[in-house]
């Protein structure tokens, strides 16, 4: 009887700790998928910025900034006069129309960018360098900071109705 006894005893412990481990081996493979889930989402995003086409159109974004709504009329040449002007003396040190320079060149720019986005790069770049997807997009290619120029909202205006013009001819 004793001999039973101990059998049983033994056997009972001996379910208890494989009971014990099976719970332990258990909780790792739990925990270990959540680890990796978290290590997939960040190499996601870089990718997205490095696969980013500077020439798809991206009109829908009107960007991040003071300018929220842009209402085009016919173009306006004595606006986009004054425009040429400011983009010389403003621009024309990283910006050519038709070549990359510092910048993208701006040839088109217009047909890619929604007006109130090319306004809220010039009056809001840090900001957008830092939020917006397609602004982040291209400092990713260019690894230079468009520097932000202090003009007023006007001023931003004239040298989008030049970019318009540009574009129309
Ligand atoms: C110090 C150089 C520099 C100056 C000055 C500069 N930019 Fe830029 N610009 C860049 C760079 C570089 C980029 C690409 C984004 C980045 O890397 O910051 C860019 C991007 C842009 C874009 C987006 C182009 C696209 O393909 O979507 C526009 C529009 C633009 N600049 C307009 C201007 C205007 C207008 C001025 C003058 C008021 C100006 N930039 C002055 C360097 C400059």
């Amino acid at each position: 009887m004793k001999f039973k006894f101990l059998m049983l005893f033994m056997a009972a412990t001996f379910t208890l700790v494989s009971c014990g481990d099976g719970k332990k081996k258990e909780d790792s493979p739990e925990k270990a998928p959540e680890k990796e889930a978290v290590k997939q989402e960040e190499p996601k995003k870089e990718v997205s910025t490095a696969t980013f086409d500077e020439n798809e159109p991206t009109l829908d974004n009107k960007g991040i900034g003071p300018i929220k709504n842009v209402t085009l009329g016919a173009i306006d040449e004595a606006m986009a006069a004054k425009g040429k002007e400011l983009f010389k003396a403003n621009c024309t040190a990283c910006h050519k129309f038709k070549k990359k320079y510092i910048g993208p060149a701006l040839k088109d720019v217009t047909k890619l960018r929604s007006p109130e986005w090319i306004m809220n790069m010039v009056l809001n770049t840090e900001e957008m360098l830092a939020k917006d997807p397609v602004a982040k997009g291209l400092i990713a290619k260019y690894n230079a900071p468009m520097a932000r120029q202090s003009l007023t909202e006007e001023e931003v205006r004239s040298i989008l109705e030049y970019f318009r013009l540009k574009d129309s001819q």
